[in-house]
């Protein structure tokens, strides 16, 4: 695992960004996988300006969004679609026609449909993560197998608890979604994982330093072969000294 550690949110999201810009450079076809939350919108701005002042041709790159609330409309503001759009594909200057986002409507034929989908595009080059305060990916709560694809899952208490704040009454906030797999997520040649903010700590310092275990899907991560952290002083605060020393950019 690489482990970047920053003492400002810009040079961090500009150093991710250079990181998929990179690849973009190299296949003009390239595969992003693109996560939903407030930790990569930066990024994804930064990818957008990047990629403008480079003159970079984005038209055929492609995306895959990680997840998607399960009974809401795609034109709903909240969805996930509504989200990828305003934020990656704005955010980033994507295609939209190639950015492809999970359906939500409980079709059950979705998640093979969008497995299959990954597996024509040639899976994703890299993978843009954040990381629940309970250590989930995308959503994949905490006793989701290593192995899992593309499914419906029931989300935890605190991750309805976190997602609140976007929805005006309490009854609002969906229990279920469709998310990739940890299996699925694993399989990017590149993972990249945003963590900003002192709320992330525990979560950070748990996946770097902690057992892999199911209990916490971010740990997971130390078995993949080509992870990149970038984290910002507050989401470090927990890490040990040892590896934030060496972490610190
Ligand atoms: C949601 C998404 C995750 C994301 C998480 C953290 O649960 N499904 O993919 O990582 O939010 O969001 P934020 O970056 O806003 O803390």
């Amino acid at each position: 695992m690489h482990i970047n550690i920053f003492s400002s949110e810009s040079a961090l999201a500009e150093a991710a960004a250079e990181r998929i810009i990179a690849q973009v450079r190299e296949n003009a076809e390239a595969v992003i996988g693109l996560a939903t939350g407030a930790s990569p919108v930066a990024v994804y701005h930064a990818w957008g300006k990047g990629a403008a002042t480079l003159g970079l041709d984005q038209s055929r790159v492609r995306g895959f969004a990680l997840d998607e609330y399960l009974g809401l409309d795609p034109e709903d503001s909240r969805s996930y679609h509504a989200v990828i759009r305003r934020d990656a594909v704005a955010g980033a200057g994507l295609n939209a026609e190639l950015v492809l986002i999970p359906q939500g409507s409980g079709d059950p034929e979705a998640p093979a449909a969008y497995e299959r989908a990954i597996r024509e595009a040639g899976g994703v080059d890299v993978q843009v993560l954040g990381i629940g305060r309970n250590g989930h990916l995308g959503f994949n709560e905490p006793g989701s197998p290593a192995q899992s694809r593309t499914r419906v899952v029931q989300l935890a208490a605190s991750t309805m608890a976190d997602n609140a704040r976007y929805f005006d009454r309490a009854e609002d906030v969906p229990t279920a979604a469709i998310t990739q797999g940890l299996g699925t997520i694993f399989e990017a040649r590149e993972l990249i994982v945003i963590a900003v903010g002192e709320a992330k700590a525990d979560a950070v310092a748990a996946a770097i330093e902690g057992e892999t275990t199911e209990d916490l899907p971010a740990s997971l991560l130390q078995s993949h072969p080509n992870v990149h952290w970038f984290i910002d002083q507050a989401a470090a605060a927990k890490l040990s000294e040892s590896v934030a020393l060496v972490a610190a950019v």
